[in-house]
Protein backbone atom coordinates (compact mmCIF):
# COMPACT_ATOMS: atom_id res chain seq x y z
CA UNK A 1 0.00 0.00 0.00
CA UNK A 2 1.22 3.12 -0.67
CA UNK A 3 0.79 6.03 1.58
CA UNK A 4 0.58 9.81 1.02
CA UNK A 5 3.62 9.73 3.32
CA UNK A 6 6.04 9.19 0.47
CA UNK A 7 3.86 10.78 -2.19
CA UNK A 8 2.70 13.53 -0.48
CA UNK A 9 3.99 17.08 -2.18
CA UNK A 10 2.81 19.09 1.22
CA UNK A 11 4.11 16.18 3.66
CA UNK A 12 4.10 18.78 6.42
CA UNK A 13 0.34 19.15 6.58
CA UNK A 14 0.39 15.56 7.49
CA UNK A 15 3.07 15.19 10.36
CA UNK A 16 1.36 15.40 13.85
CA UNK A 17 3.89 17.87 15.75
CA UNK A 18 6.88 15.68 16.42
CA UNK A 19 6.79 14.65 13.13
CA UNK A 20 6.78 10.63 14.19
CA UNK A 21 4.26 8.53 12.95
CA UNK A 22 4.84 5.93 15.56
CA UNK A 23 1.52 6.42 17.44
CA UNK A 24 -0.88 6.24 13.95
CA UNK A 25 -4.03 4.26 14.49
CA UNK A 26 -5.01 2.75 11.18
CA UNK A 27 -8.59 2.51 9.79
CA UNK A 28 -10.40 0.89 7.25
CA UNK A 29 -13.50 2.77 5.54
CA UNK A 30 -16.13 1.85 2.73
CA UNK A 31 -17.83 4.37 0.61
CA UNK A 32 -20.60 3.41 -1.00
CA UNK A 33 -20.86 5.38 -3.83
CA UNK A 34 -23.79 3.85 -6.03
CA UNK A 35 -26.61 4.62 -3.54
CA UNK A 36 -27.80 8.51 -2.60
CA UNK A 37 -29.30 7.85 1.38
CA UNK A 38 -31.28 11.67 0.80
CA UNK A 39 -30.71 14.70 -0.75
CA UNK A 40 -30.81 17.72 1.22
CA UNK A 41 -31.73 21.45 0.27
CA UNK A 42 -29.55 23.19 -1.66
CA UNK A 43 -29.32 25.90 1.42
CA UNK A 44 -28.94 23.05 3.97
CA UNK A 45 -25.99 25.43 5.59
CA UNK A 46 -28.52 28.65 6.15
CA UNK A 47 -27.60 31.25 8.63
CA UNK A 48 -29.70 33.90 11.37
CA UNK A 49 -29.32 37.22 12.32
CA UNK A 50 -31.00 37.75 15.95
CA UNK A 51 -33.79 40.04 16.13
CA UNK A 52 -31.91 42.02 19.16
CA UNK A 53 -30.17 43.59 15.87
CA UNK A 54 -33.43 45.90 16.04
CA UNK A 55 -33.53 46.72 19.39
CA UNK A 56 -32.48 49.64 18.44
CA UNK A 57 -32.79 50.29 14.53
CA UNK A 58 -29.63 51.92 14.02
CA UNK A 59 -27.81 48.84 14.06
CA UNK A 60 -29.38 47.61 11.24
CA UNK A 61 -27.53 49.87 9.04
CA UNK A 62 -24.21 47.40 9.67
CA UNK A 63 -26.31 45.28 7.29
CA UNK A 64 -25.30 47.57 5.05
CA UNK A 65 -21.74 47.32 5.07
CA UNK A 66 -19.73 46.34 1.92
CA UNK A 67 -17.31 43.54 3.86
CA UNK A 68 -20.83 42.00 5.62
CA UNK A 69 -22.04 41.99 2.06
CA UNK A 70 -19.49 40.02 0.45
CA UNK A 71 -19.17 37.68 3.57
CA UNK A 72 -23.14 36.67 2.96
CA UNK A 73 -23.29 36.29 -0.81
CA UNK A 74 -20.64 33.95 -0.42
CA UNK A 75 -22.43 31.52 1.70
CA UNK A 76 -25.83 32.03 -1.18
CA UNK A 77 -27.95 29.79 -1.87
CA UNK A 78 -28.97 30.22 1.88
CA UNK A 79 -31.70 31.31 3.97
CA UNK A 80 -31.49 34.29 6.42
CA UNK A 81 -33.59 33.56 8.80
CA UNK A 82 -34.68 36.98 11.05
CA UNK A 83 -36.18 35.97 14.83
CA UNK A 84 -35.05 35.26 18.27
CA UNK A 85 -36.40 35.97 21.82
CA UNK A 86 -37.01 39.88 20.74
CA UNK A 87 -39.03 38.94 17.72
CA UNK A 88 -41.79 38.09 19.52
CA UNK A 89 -41.46 41.40 21.45
CA UNK A 90 -41.75 43.88 18.02
CA UNK A 91 -44.20 45.93 17.15
CA UNK A 92 -44.34 47.25 12.93
CA UNK A 93 -45.19 50.83 13.47
CA UNK A 94 -45.01 52.42 10.06
CA UNK A 95 -43.90 56.13 10.18
CA UNK A 96 -46.08 56.49 6.96
CA UNK A 97 -44.50 59.13 5.91
CA UNK A 98 -43.72 57.81 2.02
CA UNK A 99 -40.11 56.65 2.27
CA UNK A 100 -38.02 56.66 -1.06
CA UNK A 101 -37.13 53.21 -3.15
CA UNK A 102 -33.70 51.78 -1.58
CA UNK A 103 -31.00 52.73 -4.46
CA UNK A 104 -29.70 49.64 -6.49
CA UNK A 105 -26.97 47.12 -4.28
CA UNK A 106 -24.30 48.83 -5.31
CA UNK A 107 -25.36 52.50 -3.86
CA UNK A 108 -26.20 51.24 -0.60
CA UNK A 109 -22.67 51.12 0.82
CA UNK A 110 -22.23 52.21 4.35
CA UNK A 111 -19.99 54.78 4.70
CA UNK A 112 -16.89 53.94 6.60
CA UNK A 113 -17.21 56.82 9.01
CA UNK A 114 -20.50 55.43 10.32
CA UNK A 115 -19.42 51.55 10.19
CA UNK A 116 -16.82 52.74 12.92
CA UNK A 117 -19.04 54.53 14.94
CA UNK A 118 -21.74 51.61 14.73
CA UNK A 119 -19.60 49.06 15.48
CA UNK A 120 -18.24 50.80 18.64
CA UNK A 121 -22.22 51.33 19.65
CA UNK A 122 -22.62 47.45 18.66
CA UNK A 123 -20.13 46.58 21.52
CA UNK A 124 -21.71 48.81 23.77
CA UNK A 125 -25.38 47.25 23.25
CA UNK A 126 -24.24 44.54 23.57
CA UNK A 127 -23.87 44.84 27.20
CA UNK A 128 -27.74 46.15 27.27
CA UNK A 129 -29.05 43.12 25.85
CA UNK A 130 -27.10 40.33 27.85
CA UNK A 131 -28.70 42.42 31.09
CA UNK A 132 -32.13 42.13 29.58
CA UNK A 133 -31.73 38.13 28.77
CA UNK A 134 -29.93 37.74 32.10
CA UNK A 135 -32.94 39.18 34.00
CA UNK A 136 -35.55 37.80 31.32
CA UNK A 137 -36.85 41.35 31.23
CA UNK A 138 -37.91 42.38 27.52
CA UNK A 139 -39.52 45.45 26.67
CA UNK A 140 -42.17 46.26 23.71
CA UNK A 141 -40.03 47.22 20.76
CA UNK A 142 -41.37 49.45 17.79
CA UNK A 143 -39.71 48.91 14.12
CA UNK A 144 -40.43 51.16 11.35
CA UNK A 145 -40.18 50.59 7.58
CA UNK A 146 -36.64 51.03 7.68
CA UNK A 147 -35.91 47.18 9.43
CA UNK A 148 -37.54 45.94 6.98
CA UNK A 149 -36.07 47.38 4.15
CA UNK A 150 -32.51 47.45 5.52
CA UNK A 151 -33.13 43.68 5.95
CA UNK A 152 -34.82 42.79 2.87
CA UNK A 153 -31.95 44.73 0.88
CA UNK A 154 -29.32 43.02 2.72
CA UNK A 155 -30.76 39.44 2.23
CA UNK A 156 -31.54 40.38 -1.81
CA UNK A 157 -28.38 41.86 -2.41
CA UNK A 158 -26.14 39.08 -1.48
CA UNK A 159 -28.57 36.46 -2.62
CA UNK A 160 -30.01 35.05 0.33
CA UNK A 161 -33.66 34.32 0.91
CA UNK A 162 -34.97 36.40 3.96
CA UNK A 163 -37.38 34.60 6.61
CA UNK A 164 -39.07 36.74 8.72
CA UNK A 165 -40.10 35.88 12.54
CA UNK A 166 -43.49 37.39 13.70
CA UNK A 167 -44.75 38.26 17.00
CA UNK A 168 -46.63 35.84 18.28
CA UNK A 169 -47.45 37.52 21.80
CA UNK A 170 -49.61 39.77 20.44
CA UNK A 171 -52.87 38.01 22.10
CA UNK A 172 -56.49 38.94 21.82
CA UNK A 173 -58.67 38.12 25.16
CA UNK A 174 -59.40 34.98 24.38
CA UNK A 175 -55.91 34.16 24.08
CA UNK A 176 -55.77 33.66 20.39
CA UNK A 177 -53.16 35.40 18.14
CA UNK A 178 -53.77 39.07 17.06
CA UNK A 179 -53.03 39.44 13.55
CA UNK A 180 -53.39 42.85 13.17
CA UNK A 181 -50.17 44.13 13.39
CA UNK A 182 -48.49 41.43 11.55
CA UNK A 183 -51.28 41.97 8.83
CA UNK A 184 -50.18 45.87 8.39
CA UNK A 185 -46.72 44.62 7.87
CA UNK A 186 -47.39 41.25 5.07
CA UNK A 187 -49.33 44.96 3.29
CA UNK A 188 -46.25 47.05 3.39
CA UNK A 189 -43.45 44.15 2.21
CA UNK A 190 -46.18 43.57 -0.88
CA UNK A 191 -46.54 47.27 -1.34
CA UNK A 192 -42.36 47.29 -1.80
CA UNK A 193 -42.59 43.70 -3.84
CA UNK A 194 -40.69 41.96 -1.15
CA UNK A 195 -39.74 38.10 -1.85
CA UNK A 196 -39.36 36.29 1.46
CA UNK A 197 -40.79 33.96 4.25
CA UNK A 198 -42.54 34.00 6.89
CA UNK A 199 -42.45 32.10 10.55
CA UNK A 200 -44.74 33.40 13.66
CA UNK A 201 -43.00 32.99 16.90
CA UNK A 202 -39.53 31.84 18.68
CA UNK A 203 -39.33 29.38 21.14
CA UNK A 204 -43.72 29.12 22.76
CA UNK A 205 -42.35 26.92 25.36
CA UNK A 206 -40.13 29.76 27.01
CA UNK A 207 -42.98 32.23 26.82
CA UNK A 208 -44.40 31.77 29.96
CA UNK A 209 -40.88 32.71 31.31
CA UNK A 210 -40.18 35.58 28.98
CA UNK A 211 -43.65 37.32 29.15
CA UNK A 212 -45.52 35.53 31.54
CA UNK A 213 -47.76 34.24 28.76
CA UNK A 214 -48.83 30.55 28.19
CA UNK A 215 -49.84 29.55 24.82
CA UNK A 216 -50.60 25.70 24.28
CA UNK A 217 -48.75 24.41 20.72
CA UNK A 218 -52.19 23.46 20.00
CA UNK A 219 -53.89 27.06 19.56
CA UNK A 220 -50.32 27.77 17.82
CA UNK A 221 -51.29 25.54 15.55
CA UNK A 222 -54.26 27.47 14.75
CA UNK A 223 -52.28 30.84 14.72
CA UNK A 224 -50.22 29.29 12.02
CA UNK A 225 -53.62 28.23 10.47
CA UNK A 226 -54.51 31.86 10.24
CA UNK A 227 -51.24 32.86 9.18
CA UNK A 228 -51.31 30.39 6.09
CA UNK A 229 -54.93 32.09 5.18
CA UNK A 230 -53.61 35.66 5.34
CA UNK A 231 -50.91 34.84 2.99
CA UNK A 232 -52.81 32.77 0.64
CA UNK A 233 -54.80 36.06 0.18
CA UNK A 234 -52.12 38.04 -1.13
CA UNK A 235 -50.80 37.79 -4.50
CA UNK A 236 -46.88 37.96 -3.31
CA UNK A 237 -47.20 35.23 -0.38
CA UNK A 238 -49.68 32.83 -1.84
CA UNK A 239 -47.04 30.56 -2.43
CA UNK A 240 -44.20 31.60 0.18
CA UNK A 241 -42.98 30.00 2.82
CA UNK A 242 -44.44 29.39 6.30
CA UNK A 243 -42.21 27.35 9.12
CA UNK A 244 -42.60 26.71 12.30
CA UNK A 245 -43.01 26.62 15.82
CA UNK A 246 -39.24 26.96 16.02
CA UNK A 247 -39.53 25.04 19.35
CA UNK A 248 -36.77 24.40 21.82
CA UNK A 249 -35.02 20.42 21.90
CA UNK A 250 -37.52 17.81 22.91
CA UNK A 251 -38.29 17.38 26.63
CA UNK A 252 -40.55 17.98 29.14
CA UNK A 253 -43.63 20.25 27.86
CA UNK A 254 -41.91 20.66 24.81
CA UNK A 255 -43.01 17.68 23.34
CA UNK A 256 -46.70 18.90 24.42
CA UNK A 257 -46.18 21.62 22.63
CA UNK A 258 -44.64 20.12 19.19
CA UNK A 259 -47.85 17.28 19.42
CA UNK A 260 -50.09 19.75 19.89
CA UNK A 261 -48.89 22.01 17.13
CA UNK A 262 -48.66 19.42 14.82
CA UNK A 263 -52.34 18.32 15.24
CA UNK A 264 -53.48 21.56 14.27
CA UNK A 265 -51.02 23.27 12.33
CA UNK A 266 -49.29 20.90 10.27
CA UNK A 267 -51.21 21.36 7.14
CA UNK A 268 -50.09 25.25 7.41
CA UNK A 269 -46.18 24.89 7.38
CA UNK A 270 -43.64 24.18 5.06
CA UNK A 271 -41.06 23.07 7.08
CA UNK A 272 -41.10 22.15 10.88
CA UNK A 273 -38.56 23.88 12.91
CA UNK A 274 -36.49 22.93 16.18
CA UNK A 275 -34.09 24.66 17.60
CA UNK A 276 -31.02 22.67 19.13
CA UNK A 277 -27.65 23.69 21.26
CA UNK A 278 -25.22 21.63 22.67
CA UNK A 279 -23.85 23.01 25.84
CA UNK A 280 -24.70 25.89 28.04
CA UNK A 281 -22.38 28.58 27.47
CA UNK A 282 -22.24 29.81 31.07
CA UNK A 283 -20.95 26.39 32.12
CA UNK A 284 -19.04 24.70 29.31
CA UNK A 285 -15.52 23.79 28.89
CA UNK A 286 -12.60 22.91 25.42
CA UNK A 287 -13.10 19.00 26.48
CA UNK A 288 -16.89 19.43 25.78
CA UNK A 289 -16.46 20.82 22.07
CA UNK A 290 -14.13 17.67 21.28
CA UNK A 291 -16.70 15.54 23.60
CA UNK A 292 -17.92 12.55 21.13
CA UNK A 293 -21.00 11.87 23.35
CA UNK A 294 -21.52 15.47 22.82
CA UNK A 295 -21.64 15.12 19.31
CA UNK A 296 -23.35 12.43 19.16
CA UNK A 297 -26.55 13.37 21.64
CA UNK A 298 -27.78 15.74 18.62
CA UNK A 299 -28.83 11.43 17.26
CA UNK A 300 -31.33 11.15 19.59
CA UNK A 301 -32.93 14.01 19.76
CA UNK A 302 -32.71 14.31 15.97
CA UNK A 303 -34.78 11.45 16.01
CA UNK A 304 -37.06 11.93 18.31
CA UNK A 305 -38.06 14.77 16.32
CA UNK A 306 -38.16 13.65 13.07
CA UNK A 307 -40.41 10.29 14.35
CA UNK A 308 -42.89 12.83 16.22
CA UNK A 309 -43.26 14.77 12.92
CA UNK A 310 -43.49 12.03 10.72
CA UNK A 311 -46.15 10.29 12.70
CA UNK A 312 -48.79 13.22 11.94
CA UNK A 313 -46.88 14.50 9.07
CA UNK A 314 -44.93 12.27 6.65
CA UNK A 315 -42.90 13.46 4.13
CA UNK A 316 -42.87 17.56 6.21
CA UNK A 317 -39.57 18.95 6.04
CA UNK A 318 -37.54 19.17 9.22
CA UNK A 319 -35.39 21.40 9.77
CA UNK A 320 -33.23 23.42 12.86
CA UNK A 321 -34.64 26.54 12.80
CA UNK A 322 -31.76 28.29 14.85
CA UNK A 323 -28.84 26.17 16.37
CA UNK A 324 -25.09 26.78 17.70
CA UNK A 325 -22.93 25.45 19.80
CA UNK A 326 -24.17 26.78 23.04
CA UNK A 327 -26.91 28.43 24.36
CA UNK A 328 -27.03 31.51 26.27
CA UNK A 329 -25.13 33.68 23.64
CA UNK A 330 -22.66 31.38 23.10
CA UNK A 331 -19.43 30.36 25.18
CA UNK A 332 -17.16 33.31 25.16
CA UNK A 333 -13.82 31.85 24.09
CA UNK A 334 -14.96 28.99 22.63
CA UNK A 335 -18.02 29.73 20.35
CA UNK A 336 -15.90 32.01 18.31
CA UNK A 337 -12.92 30.07 17.81
CA UNK A 338 -11.41 27.52 16.05
CA UNK A 339 -12.60 24.35 18.15
CA UNK A 340 -16.04 25.53 17.56
CA UNK A 341 -15.24 24.07 14.40
CA UNK A 342 -16.23 20.22 15.61
CA UNK A 343 -19.49 20.99 16.19
CA UNK A 344 -21.05 22.75 13.75
CA UNK A 345 -18.92 20.33 11.08
CA UNK A 346 -20.45 17.62 12.75
CA UNK A 347 -23.69 19.07 13.47
CA UNK A 348 -23.70 19.51 9.46
CA UNK A 349 -22.68 15.72 8.64
CA UNK A 350 -25.02 14.23 11.26
CA UNK A 351 -27.89 16.12 10.20
CA UNK A 352 -27.94 15.88 6.33
CA UNK A 353 -27.38 12.09 7.43
CA UNK A 354 -30.03 11.82 10.24
CA UNK A 355 -32.85 13.76 7.70
CA UNK A 356 -33.08 17.32 8.59
CA UNK A 357 -33.22 18.98 5.23
CA UNK A 358 -32.27 22.53 6.30
CA UNK A 359 -29.96 23.84 9.59
CA UNK A 360 -29.57 27.48 10.33
CA UNK A 361 -27.00 28.76 11.67
CA UNK A 362 -27.14 31.15 15.22
CA UNK A 363 -25.93 33.68 14.07
CA UNK A 364 -24.32 35.24 10.59
CA UNK A 365 -23.41 38.24 12.44
CA UNK A 366 -24.31 40.33 16.02
CA UNK A 367 -25.38 38.96 18.50
CA UNK A 368 -23.26 36.49 21.22
CA UNK A 369 -20.42 35.06 20.68
CA UNK A 370 -21.35 31.98 18.31
CA UNK A 371 -20.93 34.56 15.77
CA UNK A 372 -19.61 33.84 12.05
CA UNK A 373 -18.35 37.15 11.70
CA UNK A 374 -16.85 39.30 14.74
CA UNK A 375 -17.95 42.48 15.94
CA UNK A 376 -15.61 43.77 13.57
CA UNK A 377 -17.37 42.13 11.32
CA UNK A 378 -14.44 39.88 10.43
CA UNK A 379 -14.94 36.64 9.58
CA UNK A 380 -13.92 34.09 12.25
CA UNK A 381 -12.82 30.55 11.67
CA UNK A 382 -16.13 29.12 11.33
CA UNK A 383 -17.25 31.43 8.77
CA UNK A 384 -14.36 29.81 6.16
CA UNK A 385 -15.54 26.09 7.54
CA UNK A 386 -19.19 27.34 6.54
CA UNK A 387 -17.60 28.75 2.93
CA UNK A 388 -15.44 25.39 2.01
CA UNK A 389 -18.59 23.45 3.40
CA UNK A 390 -20.35 25.51 0.86
CA UNK A 391 -17.85 24.92 -1.89
CA UNK A 392 -17.26 21.14 -2.10
CA UNK A 393 -19.85 19.85 -0.60
CA UNK A 394 -23.29 18.99 -2.30
CA UNK A 395 -26.52 18.53 -1.25
CA UNK A 396 -26.35 14.55 -1.94
CA UNK A 397 -25.53 12.42 1.19
CA UNK A 398 -23.85 9.43 0.33
CA UNK A 399 -23.11 6.36 3.33
CA UNK A 400 -19.64 5.84 4.36
CA UNK A 401 -18.87 3.06 6.95
CA UNK A 402 -16.26 2.13 9.25
CA UNK A 403 -14.53 -1.47 8.44
CA UNK A 404 -11.95 -1.59 10.86
CA UNK A 405 -10.09 0.65 13.54
CA UNK A 406 -13.41 2.52 14.06
CA UNK A 407 -12.65 5.45 16.61
CA UNK A 408 -15.16 7.88 17.84
CA UNK A 409 -12.72 10.92 17.75
CA UNK A 410 -12.72 10.54 14.01
CA UNK A 411 -15.38 11.81 12.46
CA UNK A 412 -16.47 11.03 8.59
CA UNK A 413 -19.32 12.02 6.39
CA UNK A 414 -19.94 11.53 2.56
CA UNK A 415 -21.67 13.83 0.15
CA UNK A 416 -21.08 14.23 -3.70
CA UNK A 417 -19.27 17.51 -4.26
CA UNK A 418 -20.82 20.39 -5.06
CA UNK A 419 -19.27 20.64 -8.37
CA UNK A 420 -20.17 20.39 -11.82
CA UNK A 421 -18.01 17.52 -12.50
CA UNK A 422 -20.43 14.28 -12.10
CA UNK A 423 -19.00 11.33 -9.92
CA UNK A 424 -16.97 13.59 -8.34
CA UNK A 425 -17.27 13.07 -3.82
CA UNK A 426 -16.40 14.88 -1.15
CA UNK A 427 -15.13 13.06 2.38
CA UNK A 428 -15.68 15.27 5.14
CA UNK A 429 -13.59 14.44 8.43
CA UNK A 430 -12.77 15.49 11.46
CA UNK A 431 -9.82 14.29 13.95
CA UNK A 432 -10.78 15.51 17.73
CA UNK A 433 -7.89 13.75 19.27
CA UNK A 434 -4.48 14.13 20.04
CA UNK A 435 -3.54 11.09 17.69
CA UNK A 436 -2.13 10.20 14.15
CA UNK A 437 -4.63 8.15 12.20
CA UNK A 438 -4.35 6.85 8.86
CA UNK A 439 -7.52 6.25 7.20
CA UNK A 440 -7.42 3.55 4.36
CA UNK A 441 -10.41 4.13 1.43
CA UNK A 442 -11.08 1.22 -1.31
CA UNK A 443 -9.47 1.67 -4.71
CA UNK A 444 -12.17 2.54 -6.46
CA UNK A 445 -11.88 5.84 -5.05
CA UNK A 446 -8.27 6.10 -4.07
CA UNK A 447 -7.53 5.65 -7.70
CA UNK A 448 -8.76 8.89 -7.92
CA UNK A 449 -6.92 12.39 -7.78
CA UNK A 450 -7.89 14.33 -4.24
CA UNK A 451 -7.95 17.69 -3.46
CA UNK A 452 -6.95 18.22 0.12
CA UNK A 453 -8.71 21.22 2.14
CA UNK A 454 -7.08 20.74 5.73
CA UNK A 455 -7.99 23.25 7.98
CA UNK A 456 -6.59 23.81 11.40
CA UNK A 457 -5.83 26.68 13.87
CA UNK A 458 -2.95 28.94 13.14
CA UNK A 459 -0.96 27.79 16.36
CA UNK A 460 -0.61 24.57 17.86
CA UNK A 461 -1.84 22.77 20.55
CA UNK A 462 -4.85 23.23 23.19
CA UNK A 463 -3.74 27.04 22.79
CA UNK A 464 -4.59 26.93 19.23
CA UNK A 465 -8.06 25.62 19.70
CA UNK A 466 -9.25 28.81 20.88
CA UNK A 467 -7.83 30.87 18.44
CA UNK A 468 -10.08 33.42 16.40
CA UNK A 469 -7.60 32.44 13.17
CA UNK A 470 -7.40 29.66 10.78
CA UNK A 471 -5.09 28.35 8.41
CA UNK A 472 -6.03 26.13 4.98
CA UNK A 473 -3.78 24.35 4.24
CA UNK A 474 -0.90 25.81 5.79
CA UNK A 475 -1.58 29.11 4.86
CA UNK A 476 -3.62 31.94 6.99
CA UNK A 477 -7.06 32.59 5.82
CA UNK A 478 -7.49 36.11 5.49
CA UNK A 479 -10.21 38.91 3.42
CA UNK A 480 -8.26 40.39 0.17
CA UNK A 481 -10.08 43.62 0.82
CA UNK A 482 -13.57 44.35 2.22
CA UNK A 483 -14.91 43.21 -1.30
CA UNK A 484 -12.96 39.67 -1.95
CA UNK A 485 -12.26 36.96 -0.54
CA UNK A 486 -9.72 34.81 -1.23
CA UNK A 487 -9.65 31.57 -3.64
CA UNK A 488 -9.86 28.75 -1.74
CA UNK A 489 -7.47 26.27 -3.23
CA UNK A 490 -6.87 22.42 -2.06
CA UNK A 491 -3.68 20.76 -2.55
CA UNK A 492 -4.12 18.22 -5.39
CA UNK A 493 -2.70 14.62 -3.92
CA UNK A 494 -1.66 11.61 -6.34
CA UNK A 495 -3.82 8.98 -6.07
CA UNK A 496 -2.96 6.60 -3.00
CA UNK A 497 -4.50 4.91 -0.71
CA UNK A 498 -4.08 6.76 2.93
CA UNK A 499 -5.27 10.05 4.03
CA UNK A 500 -3.89 11.28 6.76
CA UNK A 501 -4.92 14.37 9.11
CA UNK A 502 -3.01 16.56 11.50
CA UNK A 503 -4.52 16.16 15.11
CA UNK A 504 -7.38 18.60 15.62
CA UNK A 505 -7.95 19.52 12.15
CA UNK A 506 -10.74 19.53 9.95
CA UNK A 507 -10.69 18.35 6.51
CA UNK A 508 -12.56 18.18 2.97
CA UNK A 509 -11.01 15.11 0.39
CA UNK A 510 -12.44 16.08 -3.04
CA UNK A 511 -11.93 12.67 -4.84
CA UNK A 512 -12.41 14.64 -8.48
CA UNK A 513 -12.59 10.91 -10.72
CA UNK A 514 -14.33 8.94 -8.33
CA UNK A 515 -16.88 8.08 -10.66
CA UNK A 516 -19.65 7.48 -8.05
CA UNK A 517 -23.11 6.51 -10.07
CA UNK A 518 -24.88 7.60 -7.20
CA UNK A 519 -23.38 11.64 -8.13
CA UNK A 520 -24.32 11.38 -11.94
CA UNK A 521 -27.95 11.88 -11.98
CA UNK A 522 -29.72 15.03 -14.11
CA UNK A 523 -30.27 16.94 -10.76
CA UNK A 524 -26.95 17.44 -10.77
CA UNK A 525 -26.41 18.91 -13.85
CA UNK A 526 -27.04 23.01 -13.32
C1 LIG B 1 -55.80 43.43 17.87
O1 LIG B 1 -54.82 44.45 17.98
C2 LIG B 1 -55.24 45.67 17.43
C3 LIG B 1 -54.05 46.62 17.44
O2 LIG B 1 -53.45 46.66 18.69
C4 LIG B 1 -56.43 46.20 18.19
O3 LIG B 1 -56.84 47.42 17.65
C5 LIG B 1 -57.54 45.19 18.09
O4 LIG B 1 -58.63 45.59 18.86
C6 LIG B 1 -57.05 43.82 18.55
N1 LIG B 1 -58.09 42.84 18.26
C7 LIG B 1 -58.52 41.97 19.14
C8 LIG B 1 -59.59 41.03 18.70
O5 LIG B 1 -58.09 41.92 20.28
C1 LIG C 1 -33.54 41.86 -5.69
O1 LIG C 1 -32.30 41.90 -6.30
C2 LIG C 1 -32.31 41.88 -7.69
C3 LIG C 1 -30.89 41.88 -8.15
O2 LIG C 1 -30.11 40.99 -7.44
C4 LIG C 1 -33.06 43.06 -8.21
O3 LIG C 1 -33.14 42.98 -9.61
C5 LIG C 1 -34.45 43.08 -7.64
O4 LIG C 1 -35.10 44.24 -8.02
C6 LIG C 1 -34.40 43.02 -6.15
N1 LIG C 1 -35.73 42.88 -5.66
C7 LIG C 1 -36.21 43.60 -4.68
C8 LIG C 1 -37.63 43.38 -4.36
O5 LIG C 1 -35.53 44.38 -4.08
C1 LIG D 1 -5.68 12.64 13.95
O1 LIG D 1 -4.75 13.39 14.64
C2 LIG D 1 -3.55 12.73 14.83
C3 LIG D 1 -2.67 13.50 15.75
O2 LIG D 1 -1.71 14.21 15.10
C4 LIG D 1 -2.93 12.51 13.49
O3 LIG D 1 -1.65 11.91 13.63
C5 LIG D 1 -3.82 11.61 12.69
O4 LIG D 1 -3.30 11.37 11.43
C6 LIG D 1 -5.17 12.20 12.59
N1 LIG D 1 -6.04 11.27 11.93
C7 LIG D 1 -6.98 11.61 11.06
C8 LIG D 1 -7.79 10.56 10.45
O5 LIG D 1 -7.18 12.74 10.79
Amino acid sequence: LRSFWTTCPCVSLFRDSNGTRSESLDMTVDLDLTTMIRRVDPRFLSVTIDASLAEEEKFMKLLSSPKIRTLAGALSPAFLRFGGTRQDFMVFSPQSSLQDSLASCEDLDLPPGLEKHLKEDWTLQQVVLLQEDLQRKYRRLKFTESTVDLLHAFANCSGLDLIFGLNALLRSADHSWNSSNANVLLRYCESRNYRMSWELGNEPNSFEKKAGVRVDGYQLGLDFTRLREMMSQSKLYRDAGLYGPDVGQPHGHRIDIMQGFLKSGADAIDAFTWHHYYVNGRDTTLEDFLDPDILDSLTLKTRDVLEKVDLVSPGKAVWLGETSSAYGGGAVGLSDTFVAGFMWLDKLGLGARLGLDVVMRQVLVGSGSYHLVDNNLDPLPDYWLSLLYKQLVGPEVLRVETRSGSNRRVRLYLHCSHTQRPGSVTLVSMNLSGRSVRISIPVLVSSSSVDVFVLQSDAPGKEGLCSRSVKLNGELLNMVDDKTLPDLRGARLPPGQHLELPAFSLAFFVFTDARATACQGRGRLR
